[in-house]
């Protein structure tokens, strides 16, 4: 079996999109606050038409990838240019590139690990650019979409939704539970969540789909109501848990590891478009 490290790459070579007309880029941000546990870069794309209040996304690279990287994988960039919204791409570097999901540091909220830091540079870019704090999203494939479930259970005051492309929980036993004790006394709103996945995924195990799903559906209090096939597009189907405002699942039929981002889909569930 290829490592993750090749396959990512690879798919880097598929899916790099060609520069865009903008005249803005991915600009490297330093002392954008607390940084507990060390995590290497921070890089931001503005685009050049803003929206007043802008909202905020998250992007969280795979393991053996970086922001760069996670930055030429989906279209984002081009939806910011044309929605105003801003896009965060951090670089982490241990552990082979990939995130701490696991630590009970990064699964406390506050607790001075991976997801404390991420969320410091979502508060600098918030204060910096007049953000609107009801609008902030997370993003990631693989590593960064295990980190994207993370965030979601420790900082459900911070995200409003996230996207998790061929992920799973950060803990792979009762995730609702562990999702609630991350940040106990917590009774806001929660993260809403979509979740997508390869049936064919040689890295991350297709099954873990099905348990993000359970484990969401069971913090958010919502039930699988039905399949809708061939959406977004052909071969993927939508599982739509409750009326498909909370949660959503997308199963990609013969789809490997991280498949074709769904933008349009993803930014509808965050209410962007
Ligand atoms: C992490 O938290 C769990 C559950 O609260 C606890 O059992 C475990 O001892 C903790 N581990 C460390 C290294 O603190
Ligand atoms: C919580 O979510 C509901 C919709 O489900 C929304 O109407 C309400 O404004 C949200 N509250 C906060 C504090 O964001
Ligand atoms: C919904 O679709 C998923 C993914 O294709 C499938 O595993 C599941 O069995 C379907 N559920 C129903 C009730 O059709």
């Amino acid at each position: 079996m290829p490592s993750l490290f090749t396959l990512v790459r690879a798919l880097i070579g598929i899916t790099a999109l060609s520069s865009r007309p903008s005249a803005a880029s991915l600009q490297t941000v330093t002392n954008w606050g607390e940084n507990p546990s060390d995590i290497s870069t921070m890089q931001i794309y503005v685009p050049d038409k803003l929206a007043a209040n802008p909202p905020i996304i998250l992007g969280l690279h795979p393991c053996g990838g970086t922001g760069q990287m996670y930055y030429g994988m989906t279209k984002l960039p081009k939806y910011a240019d044309s929605i105003g919204f801003i896009l965060i791409y951090p670089t982490t570097t241990k552990e082979t590139n990939c995130r701490d999901c696991h630590s009970n540091k990064t699964l406390t909220h506050e607790g001075g690990g991976d997801s404390q830091g991420l969320v410091n540079m979502v508060k600098y870019a918030l204060n910096k650019y007049n953000g609107d704090p009801t609008k902030v999203f997370a993003v990631g494939g693989s590593s960064g979409a295990m980190m994207t479930n993370v965030l979601a259970a420790t900082y459900p005051d911070v995200f409003n939704a996230g996207a998790s492309w061929s992920g799973g929980p950060g803990r792979l036993l009762q995730w609702g539970d562990i999702a609630r004790g991350c940040y106990p006394g917590y009774s806001g709103n929660r993260t809403r969540m979509i979740i997508a996945h390869g049936t064919a995924d040689p890295a991350v195990l297709y099954s873990l789909l099905g348990m993000q799903l359970a484990q969401w559906s069971n913090v958010l209090g919502v039930s699988f109501s039905k399949n809708m096939t061939n959406t977004p597009a052909q071969g993927w189907t939508e599982m739509i848990y409750g009326d498909g405002s909370k949660l959503v699942g997308l199963s990609l039929q013969g789809g490997g590891h991280i498949p074709r981002f769904q933008e349009e889909k993803v930014l509808k569930f965050f209410g962007l478009m």
